[in-house]
């Protein structure tokens, strides 16, 4: 078991916590791997009500490991099965019970992506948030192409999915990705605050109300991160991708002319 992610179960709230400081919460594959073993397991655990996600008061997650990008296997190369990564977005999407994040300083990628499957997220005045797919030279992943739109609208998603710039705590409270701004050293407490207040209602009506809200465009969502997904793993290896991750461990620009 990884310690890149710590877990903490306590009064039926499991708290996942990304521990990766010097690489910013950046996520490998054995870190993907442990959250989706968590999230399976509390699905069943009569014991666990409520999940929270969180990070560190300076930092969510910078998204996905880029070395893990660069030595990602060829689509031909992958095995049976779902990678970690699959596993964990499968999870988070079917995930029964209340979801929660904790989101302070950067949220980069699948740090942002995830967070449209959580049913509340509560954010530092810190947060900055980023989806910068197009600028790796790969697309949106975690059927994001399909909730963003559906949650802030098709202009704010294309303006989010395309320029992939960063975003504030305040544009993220605007367009309705976040709950409540809290002041960062709050952010974590405040979370745990209202998981604890969750489960003590009952589970059986939270798991009910959110199978009603969500349940029916569950099938769209699996489906939309499977096409995604197929995309995503083959430009993975494509030249505008291998130039940004070569760029990005270079500390340079990257140069898209020829791509
Ligand atoms: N994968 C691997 N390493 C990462 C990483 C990632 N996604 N994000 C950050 N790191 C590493 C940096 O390379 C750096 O390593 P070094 O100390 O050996 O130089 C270290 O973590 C600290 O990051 P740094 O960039 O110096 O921190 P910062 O505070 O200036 O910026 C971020 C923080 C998150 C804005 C910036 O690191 C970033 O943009 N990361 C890449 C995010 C990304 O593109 N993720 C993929 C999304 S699909």
């Amino acid at each position: 078991m990884t310690q890149d992610i710590l877990q903490h179960a306590e009064g039926g709230v499991l708290t996942l916590t990304f521990n990766r400081p010097a690489r910013k919460n950046a996520i490998t594959v054995a870190m993907y791997a442990a959250l989706a073993d968590s999230l399976e397991q509390a699905a069943d655990d009569a014991a666990i009500r409520v999940v929270v996600i969180q990070g560190n008061v300076a930092t969510f997650t910078a998204g996905n490991d880029i070395a893990d990008f660069q030595n990602a296997p060829a689509p031909s190369a992958q095995g049976e099965g779902k990678r970690p990564a699959e596993r964990f977005l499968h999870a988070i999407a079917t995930f029964p019970k209340p979801l929660l994040a904790a989101v302070c300083g950067p949220a980069v990628g699948v740090g942002v992506t995830m967070l449209l499957h959580c049913d509340l997220v509560f954010c530092g005045d810190n947060a900055m948030f980023s989806m910068p797919f197009v600028n790796l030279g790969l697309v949106p992943e975690a059927a994001s192409s399909l909730l963003l739109p559906q949650m802030v609208g098709y202009r704010r998603a294309a303006q989010l999915l395309l320029t992939g710039e960063p975003f504030t705590a305040e544009t993220a409270l605007d367009f309705g990705l976040v709950n409540t701004i809290v002041p960062p050293d709050e952010c974590n407490d405040f979370a745990r605050g209202m998981a604890a207040r969750l489960a003590a209602k009952p589970l059986t009506s939270l798991i009910e109300t959110k199978r009603l809200m969500k349940g029916e465009q569950q099938e769209a969502v699996l489906a939309r991160m499977a096409k995604e997904g197929a995309v995503f793993g083959r430009m993975l290896h494509e030249p505008a991708a291998r130039e940004a991750f070569a760029a990005f461990v270079q500390k340079r620009k990257p140069d898209f002319s020829a791509c």
